[in-house]
C-alpha cells in the first residue's frame, strides 16, 4: 500500500519534500489536480467534489491512506470525506488533513498569544484554524488573511518576479495591521512557502513563520506510529509516482523546482 498525498496543483509538493525527508522509506503517491487549480477561490460544493474524485482516484491506486497537503481541501472536504463518504467505504480507508497538526502546536509557538494565518480566501472564510486553534489553545488570538493573488502567482511561475513583491507585501500589511502583537505565522496554504523569501523581506525579524511541512510530516509520523495495523501495510521501497490531471510535461518541469530533483509524472484523466 502506498501514501497517497493530495493538492490542487503543486503546493502539496511542499509538505510532499518535508515527509519524504523524515520518512524515506515508504511508497508514496502524489496527485495534483493542476487542472482544476487553484481551489482556493471555488465554493464549498466543488472543492468537496473535486477532492472526493481525486481521493478516489488514489483509493483505486492502492492508497489507503491518503494526506490531504492543502488547506483548502482539508478545510472544504475533509470533515464531509471523512464523515460521510468514509462510513460507505470499504473498512481501513483514512484521510487526513493539515490543518488540524498545525492548529495543535501553533500555541506552543507564540509568546504574546497573538498568532496570523495566511490562506486562500476558502480557508479563511472556513474558519477552520480560528476553530482548530482554539480547540486546543482557548487564549491564542488568531488574525487571518486572504492572499488570493498568490496561488496563481506560484501556479504561474512568477513567485520569484518583482510583481510578486507588491501582492506579498500589501497581504503582509493587511494582516499585521490587524495586531500590533502577532509574532508568529502560519503559511495556512501549501503553495506560499515558495514564497518565502518575500515574506521574509516584508515581514518584522521578530516574527516568526512556521513550517507546516515539518509539523505535518512529524503528525505523520506520530499517526503511524499509533496506529500500527496501518503502518504494516505501508509498501517500504522508496518508491515516489507523480500524477497530475494537467499536462505531465508541465508539472515535470515545475516540481522540479519545488522537489530539487528531477521528476517523472503521468498524466491522470478526471471523467468531467
Ligand atoms: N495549496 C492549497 C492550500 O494549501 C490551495 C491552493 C489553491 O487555491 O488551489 O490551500
Amino acid at each position: 500500500m502506498n501514501i497517497g498525498i493530495f493538492d490542487s496543483g503543486y503546493g502539496g509538493l511542499t509538505v510532499f519534500r518535508d515527509i519524504e525527508r523524515l520518512l524515506p522509506q515508504y511508497d508514496y503517491i502524489y496527485l495534483g489536480d493542476n487542472a482544476r487549480a487553484p481551489y482556493g477561490p471555488r465554493d464549498f460544493e466543488t472543492i468537496y467534489h473535486y477532492t472526493l474524485e481525486c481521493v478516489n482516484h488514489l483509493f483505486d491506486m492502492g492508497c489507503h491512506l491518503v494526506i490531504l497537503a492543502c488547506n483548502t481541501a482539508s478545510a472544504k472536504a475533509l470533515r464531509s470525506i471523512q464523515q460521510q463518504d468514509l462510513p460507505l467505504m470499504p473498512a481501513g480507508r483514512r484521510v487526513l488533513g493539515v490543518i488540524r497538526p498545525t492548529a495543535e502546536v501553533v500555541g506552543n509557538y507564540t509568546k504574546t498569544g497573538s498568532v496570523g494565518v495566511l490562506a486562500t480566501r476558502g480557508t479563511v472564510l472556513s474558519e477552520s484554524y480560528v476553530i482548530e486553534i482554539a480547540k486546543s489553545f482557548p487564549d491564542v488570538n488568531v488574525y487571518q488573511q486572504a492572499c488570493p493573488m498568490w496561488v496563481p502567482l506560484v501556479e504561474n511561475n512568477e513567485h520569484n518576479s518583482p510583481g510578486a513583491d507588491y501582492f506579498v507585501e500589501k497581504y503582509l500589511n493587511e494582516l499585521l495591521a490587524q495586531s500590533p502583537d502577532i509574532d508568529t505565522i502560519v503559511l495556512g496554504c501549501t503553495h506560499y512557502p515558495l514564497l518565502i523569501n518575500k515574506i521574509r523581506k516584508y515581514m518584522p525579524d521578530a516574527v516568526q513563520v512556521l513550517s507546516q511541512g515539518e509539523i505535518v510530516a512529524s503528525s505523520l509520523a506520530d499517526y503511524l506510529h499509533r496506529h500500527p495495523e496501518m503502518e504494516t501495510r505501508c509498501s517500504k521501497n522508496s518508491q515516489v509516482q507523480y500524477y497530475t490531471t494537467e499536462s505531465a510535461a508541465d508539472f515535470d518541469d515545475k516540481a522540479a523546482i519545488f522537489m530539487g530533483k528531477p521528476v517523472r509524472s503521468a498524466h491522470l484523466a478526471l471523467e468531467v
